[in-house]
C-alpha cells in the first residue's frame, strides 16, 4: 500500500515537472516586435508550447539577465545585438545549448566560438545613416555621405540616434567609431555630432522610424531597419558611410538555470532553421540570415557591397570594454540634464 502511494506520488511529480518543461517557454526578444510575434506564434503552432514573450532593447535585457542571475524568469534570449549576448556568456549568465551549427555562416559560428557555445548568430546587419529626402530638400540641406559629415552645423537639431546604455544598435555605433577612428577621436566626433542630436532614444530602431515619419531629418541605425521603413513607402534614403561601417551579429542564448531548458533548446533549434529564418521578410525584417540555406530577401542590404570593418566581437563583447566605453560616453557625449 505504502509502495503504491509513493509510486503515484513519483509519477505525479514527474508528470508535473515534465508538463512545466514541455508546455511553456519564457522568451525575451531583442528584434522588432512584429518579428518577435511571428516567431512566437510559429513556435507555438509547431510545438504546442506556450510562449510568453516580451520585447526589450539589448542593454535592458542584459540588465535583467544580470539582475535575475541564479533565479531567472527568462528561458531564452532571442535577437538583439551580439555584444551583450557575449558579455552575458563571459559572465556565466548563459549556457551552451548544444545545438548543431553545421549549416551556419562563418560569422554566426564565430559568435559560438567566442562564447564557447553559449550564444549563436542568427542574423547580421550593417550600420548606416538614413535621411528623410523630403525634409532635407525642403530645408535645402545636402544629405550626408560620411560619418564625419554628421558634425556639420547645418544638421543642428536634425539627427536622432539611440542611447548606447539601453540600445545595442547605439553600442554597435560607439564600438564602430572607436574601431574606425581610434578611441579619443571617436569620442570627440560623437560629442561634436551630439551638438546636432535632438534626442537619444531607448531603442535602436526608433530614430529611423522617426525619420521615416518626418519627425527628424536624419537617423543613425541599422540599414535593415531603414529599408523596412523605405519599403513601406516612406521617403527614407539609406547611406553606407564613406569611411566604412560596423555591423551586428544578432544572437540567441539559453539563460543559465532556465526553468524550461528542453523547450529553450527546441527554440534555439527552431530559430536556426533555414525555413524559419526565411520567414523574416514577411514582417519586413531584412537582416541577412545566419543559415546558409535560408533565402535572403532582395531588399536586404548586401553586406558584400558595403565597406565593412573587421568588427572585433571578442573585444567589444567583453564586459570591461563595454563598461569603460559607456562610462566615457556618459561623461563626454551624453547631453547635460539627461
Ligand atoms: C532592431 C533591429 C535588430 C537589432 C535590434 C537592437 O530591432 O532590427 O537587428 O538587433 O534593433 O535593438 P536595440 O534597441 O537594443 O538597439
Amino acid at each position: 500500500m505504502k509502495k503504491t502511494t509513493l509510486s503515484v506520488l513519483a509519477i505525479t511529480a514527474a508528470f508535473a515537472t515534465h508538463g512545466a518543461q514541455a508546455d511553456e517557454l519564457s522568451v525575451v526578444c531583442g528584434a522588432e516586435q512584429d518579428w518577435c510575434d511571428l516567431m512566437a506564434n510559429a513556435f507555438e503552432a509547431e510545438t504546442g508550447i506556450d510562449v510568453a514573450l516580451v520585447r526589450k532593447s539589448s542593454g535592458e535585457i542584459l540588465a535583467q539577465v544580470r539582475a535575475e542571475a541564479g533565479n531567472p524568469k527568462i528561458d531564452v534570449w532571442w535577437g538583439g545585438t551580439g555584444d551583450p549576448h557575449l558579455i552575458a556568456a563571459s559572465e556565466g549568465l548563459t549556457e551552451p545549448s548544444g545545438v548543431e551549427t553545421g549549416d551556419l555562416l562563418g560569422w554566426a559560428k564565430n559568435m559560438a566560438d567566442i562564447s564557447k557555445g553559449k550564444s549563436v548568430g542568427i542574423y547580421a546587419g550593417a550600420l548606416g545613416i538614413a535621411y528623410n529626402a523630403d525634409i532635407l530638400a525642403d530645408k535645402g540641406i545636402e544629405p550626408p555621405a560620411c560619418w564625419r559629415d554628421l558634425t556639420n552645423p547645418a544638421y543642428a537639431g536634425e539627427i536622432q540616434v539611440a542611447n548606447p546604455n539601453s540600445s545595442g544598435t547605439a553600442y554597435t555605433e560607439l564600438a564602430t567609431f572607436v574601431q574606425l577612428f581610434g578611441e579619443d577621436e571617436a569620442f570627440r566626433l560623437l560629442a561634436e555630432i551630439g551638438e546636432n542630436v535632438n534626442s537619444y532614444t531607448k531603442s535602436g530602431s526608433a530614430p529611423s522610424k522617426a525619420a521615416a515619419r518626418g519627425e527628424t531629418g536624419i537617423s543613425i541605425g541599422f540599414m535593415h531597419d531603414m529599408v523596412k521603413q523605405a519599403s513601406a513607402g516612406f521617403p527614407l534614403k539609406v547611406v553606407a558611410p564613406c569611411e566604412g561601417t560596423g555591423y551586428e551579429v544578432g544572437g540567441v542564448s539559453v539563460i543559465k538555470g532556465a526553468k524550461n531548458p528542453e523547450a529553450a533548446k527546441k527554440w534555439v533549434e527552431f530559430a536556426l532553421r533555414a525555413d524559419i529564418q526565411s520567414r523574416a521578410p514577411e514582417v519586413g525584417s531584412f537582416q541577412v540570415p545566419s543559415n546558409a540555406n535560408a533565402s535572403v530577401a532582395p531588399e536586404s542590404p548586401k553586406l558584400e557591397s558595403i565597406k565593412l570593418i573587421d568588427y572585433d566581437f571578442a573585444t567589444y563583447g567583453a564586459p570591461e570594454t563595454r563598461e569603460r566605453l559607456l562610462t566615457r560616453w556618459d561623461a563626454e557625449v551624453k547631453p547635460k540634464g539627461n
